[in-house]
């Protein structure tokens, strides 16, 4: 257990290296065949809910979310989130997702979706899609596609295909 004081700030355009080699490190190469990584291929995360993680000035974790889209319903998708295996298991990835859901809600988004280990995120409040009710464009395990709604009804209707929301 670390006794340095792990910090969370907004991600700035100086972290891309560093969030880049954490990446590299955490996924390997096979990152870039992922269906979630080519949902984001070409599209900005959201700067404002990205956040780093830091110990005593080294960033130790990155979490990122991108705006997407079930049919007409814009929302978010999270990922990647990344700790660095050094610092894993000290709660870091949690208050991680935490700080992203509360800077989403409070943006006004209506629901967050990722692909991940359900018992992890459920932690934070997602739960699993109902079977069926939304598509990726790509090969996903259904067993992983875990959403959470950010305001009363928000995903009510959302179902159908996800796509990216492009930058303008
Ligand atoms: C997944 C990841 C972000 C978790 O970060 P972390 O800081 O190690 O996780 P936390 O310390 O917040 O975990 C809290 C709890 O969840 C558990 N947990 C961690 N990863 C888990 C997983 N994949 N499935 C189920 N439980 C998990 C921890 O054991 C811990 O349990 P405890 O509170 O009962 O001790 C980190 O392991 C990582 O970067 N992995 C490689 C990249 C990756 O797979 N990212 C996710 C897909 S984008």
């Amino acid at each position: 257990m670390s006794d340095l004081k792990f910090e969370i700030r907004a991600e700035t355009s100086d972290d891309q290296e560093l969030i880049e080699n954490l990446h590299a490190r955490a996924f390997g190469p096979g990152r870039f065949t992922r269906t979630a990584y080519r949902l984001r291929e070409g599209v900005s995360p959201v700067t404002s809910l990205c956040h780093t993680g830091w110990l005593d000035g080294a960033l130790v974790a990155s979490i990122r979310l991108t705006r997407v889209k079930i049919e007409n319903s814009v929302g978010l998708l999270l990922g990647p989130i990344v700790v660095d295996p050094e610092f894993a298991s000290q709660g870091f990835g949690l208050k991680l997702v935490n700080e992203a859901v509360e800077a989403s809600c409070k943006d006004g988004f209506s629901w967050i979706i990722l692909v991940g280990d359900a018992p992890y995120y459920e932690k934070a409040g997602f739960e699993k899609a109902a079977p069926g009710t939304i598509k990726f464009p790509g090969p996903v395990d259904p067993d992983r596609v875990m959403v959470l709604a950010l305001q009363e009804g928000g995903l009510t209707g959302v179902e159908g295909l996800l796509s990216p929301v492009r930058d303008e």
